[in-house]
């Protein structure tokens, strides 16, 4: 178990030992997508994000080559390992280990390219933090028995756990069960998450039951690696997005209260161990209901998580007048827009004061251990003929949020990391562009997967080696 703090003064800054460092996804960043016995996930038929929709027929995946790291990583942990990272966050593709997910042995060749891969990041200085299951299931398990509601999934889940934690004992230090785990009751990343097409019948209960599962699962897999592993640390990721109400009206605020419970369902049931009332009484309203078997809820309630971690790219707006659409076909401007926040080049809000709101809330409500685990800021950037970018807009936002969570440090928050996301230019998940981009070291490759793959550093890569270097005293 991670130790909580006990010592109720607050500190001046970030802690001694504090983690920084990068993360991604294997599906956005490994490609070789049917190399060394691999076969095919959810993530690999989306033709251009999860907002372009499910396609097995189209003539381009950017996920199939995506950044070459299964070939390339030696040389960009190397980068990672130059920029001063002491922790590297990454998943591991499920498909690699067991192609179909019912092998009743694992491909070797997927667990040793991790194992390889793994030791190569802790050669290079940096701890490891592995999300299990990041936006992707086998695909030949979808096809033949549906998505998460089906409750088969939480066993073959198990047997990749079990797998994974007993070939990389004493190498990873945290884990991840699910990534954004209360995605998988969102519309459309239920399709990633759990498997269940957007366009499914009962599309709401079947996303709550899909949830229910992961949560057994979580907890279930929770209790095997810590008896496998008991150094190591498993803990809970979820999407957060500050929330504001529109205006100081009553309905609004109310609004907004119940669209916060909405997402902290899912980080209450990991980390307090039992279904809140408040989400009865909206299943009873909205006519839903979770079948659970005998034995769920203690499952559930013994084996909570031991820290939570969150991504953290924008705040959002809450009216009681206005209803986000249920399917949207773009991730540029969702809902409301706050008209104090500057935009992204995707118009996402910018708001680091969010991210230190977020942090207090977190740590308030749960007294637990917080890593934010992803943050930044995609963008498009304009490399000169070295590869070189000058990206201090990207430097200006980090900066911002760096600033925000030493506030929240200093507020008393236990705040133990920070990972960036896409510290290497990725395949955005969203919408499956390569011109989203979040590194500071920028890849060669437009959105049709034309380019050299050369890598090359930012502006953004020294500033950051710099503020890591410092502890996050020079920002
Ligand atoms: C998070 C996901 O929701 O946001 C990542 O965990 C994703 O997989 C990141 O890449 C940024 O979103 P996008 O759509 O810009 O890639």
């Amino acid at each position: 178990m991670l130790k909580v703090h006990t010592e109720h003064r607050a500190p001046k800054g970030f802690p001694q030992g504090f983690y920084w460092g990068g993360a991604i996804a294997a599906n956005q960043a490994e490609g070789a997508y049917l190399e060394d016995g691999k076969l095919m996930s959810t993530a690999d038929i989306k033709s251009g994000g999860f907002f372009g929709g499910l396609r097995r027929d189209a003539d381009y995946y950017p996920t199939h080559k995506a950044i070459d790291f299964y070939h390339r990583s030696r040389e960009d942990l190397a980068l990672f390992g130059e920029a001063g990272f002491n922790i590297f966050r990454t998943s591991i593709n499920w498909t690699r280990v067991f192609p179909t997910g019912e092998e009743p042995q694992p491909n070797e060749a997927g667990l040793r390219y991790y194992e390889d891969m793994f030791k190569e990041a802790r050669k290079n200085g940096m701890e490891l933090m592995i999300t299990i299951s990041h936006y992707e299931t086998p695909l030949a398990l979808v096809d033949k028995y549906g998505g998460w509601d089906n409750r088969v999934f939480i066993d073959f889940y198990l047997k990749f756990v079990e797998t994974i934690a007993t070939r990389f004992r004493g190498l990873v230090k945290f884990w991840l069960t699910f990534n954004e785990i209360g995605n998988a009751a969102v519309v459309p990343i239920c399709w990633d998450a759990a498997g269940i097409h957007p366009q499914s019948e009962h599309l709401t209960q079947r996303m709550y039951q899909a949830a229910h599962h992961q949560f057994v699962a979580s907890a279930l897999a929770t209790k095997m690696i810590h008896k496998i592993d008991p150094e190591a640390q498993v803990g809970a990721m979820i999407a957060y997005k500050t929330v504001y109400p529109f205006t100081c009206k009553v309905e609004d605020v109310k609004a907004a209260e119940a669209a916060k419970r909405k997402e902290f369902f899912f980080s209450d049931v990991q980390a307090r161990g039992y279904y809140p009332a408040y989400i009865w009484r909206f299943f009873e309203e909205n006519s839903l209901s979770v079948e659970m078997e005998p034995g769920d809820e203690e499952v559930i309630r013994d084996n909570t998580v031991d820290f939570i971690t969150i991504s953290y790219y924008r705040s959002r707006v809450v009216s009681s007048d206005y209803e986000e659409p249920a399917e949207k076909t773009t991730n540029t401007l969702e809902g409301l827009v706050n008209p104090y926040l500057p935009k992204t080049d995707w118009g996402w809000s910018i708001d680091p004061d969010g991210l230190r709101l977020a942090l207090n809330e977190l740590y308030d409500r749960y007294q637990l251990p917080l890593f934010v685990v992803e943050n930044g800021l995609g963008a498009i950037d304009k490399a000169d003929e070295n590869g070189y970018v000058d990206d201090t807009y990207r430097i200006d936002f980090m900066a911002a949020h760096v600033r925000a969570m030493r506030e929240a440090a200093k507020d008393g928050v236990d705040l133990r990391g920070y990972t960036m996301w896409g510290p290497i230019d990725i395949v955005s998940n969203g919408t499956g562009q390569m011109s989203k981009r979040y590194g500071i070291v920028y890849v060669d490759l437009d959105d049709q997967g034309n380019g050299t793959g050369r890598r090359s550093k930012k502006k953004s890569f020294d500033w950051y080696r710099q503020v890591i270097l410092s502890n996050g005293e020079i920002i």
